[in-house]
């Protein structure tokens, strides 16, 4: 119970640089990033059974289903390095996850003050993408837009990048269908909430960075 924690939800279809984002706000904000694609993506390389279930819907670009997924979110933010609230990045996906969401919170005394939504078009999602290159800690660099010092090594500890199954150029043409019909109906709900505020995401990512700053101010 905590009543000063700040939960913000990054919401945008994939590729548009929330996980990019979330990292830097969760570290300038002293919260701390809540990634349910890196959590499947840490069930995977553990071998875990929830890891194997979640492979076999993410390779093929689709959701996971939303009571795994709500469990597993529910339990990551239970833990006491939450308390003072988080950055959620890839949840809630699903109007179901948005209200499970409202409600894990307000057993914690908390709610979703904030929602940047992050827009971006279609022909740089399939661009960015491309491109990725994660390291196995998490961090994200792009070929172009944000390379590593050393090509293919991540700068921090020097690990092999790698790149993910689901950014395949079929993949990811389906991931951002199943965007526009799964996740797109947030925006209108969080608008109609009240906390949502709509970010260029085609700008440079400091620029990004300042302009969801901004608005958290
Ligand atoms: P997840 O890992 O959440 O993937 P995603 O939402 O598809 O988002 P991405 O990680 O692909 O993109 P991003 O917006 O974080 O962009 P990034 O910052 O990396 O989910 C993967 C899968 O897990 C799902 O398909 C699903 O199967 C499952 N899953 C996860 N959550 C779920 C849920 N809640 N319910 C059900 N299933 C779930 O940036 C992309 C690239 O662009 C990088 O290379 C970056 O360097 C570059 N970049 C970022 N910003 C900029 C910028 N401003 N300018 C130039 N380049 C930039």
């Amino acid at each position: 119970m905590n009543e000063k924690a700040t939960y913000i939800v990054m919401l945008g279809p994939p590729g548009a640089g929330k996980g990019t984002q979330a990292k830097v706000l969760a570290e300038k904000l002293g919260l701390v990033h809540v990634s349910s694609g890196d959590l499947f993506r840490e069930n995977l390389s553990n071998e875990t059974e929830l890891g194997k279930l979640a492979a076999s819907y993410m390779n093929k670009g689709e959701l996971v289903p939303d009571d795994v997924t709500i469990a597993m979110v529910k339990d990551r933010l239970s833990r006491p390095d939450c308390a003072l609230g988080a950055v959620l990045d890839g949840f809630p996906r699903t109007p179901a996850q948005a209200q499970a969401l409202n409600g894990i919170l307000a057993e914690m005394n908390g709610r979703v003050d904030l929602v940047p939504f992050i827009s971006v078009p279609n022909e740089v999602l399939v661009e960015r993408l491309g491109g990725r290159w994660m390291s196995h800690s998490g961090r994200v660099y792009h070929a172009i837009n944000n390379p590593p010092k050393v090509k293919w090594f991540d700068d921090i500890d020097g690990t092999p990048l790698y790149q993910r199954e689901d950014d395949k150029p079929e993949t990811v043409l389906h991931r951002i269908n199943v965007y526009y019909e799964q996740t797109s109906p947030l925006i209108e709900y969080y608008r109609a909430a009240g906390s949502l505020v709509e970010i260029d995401g085609t700008r440079p990512i400091e620029l990004v960075t300042d302009e969801i700053m901004k608005v958290v101010k």
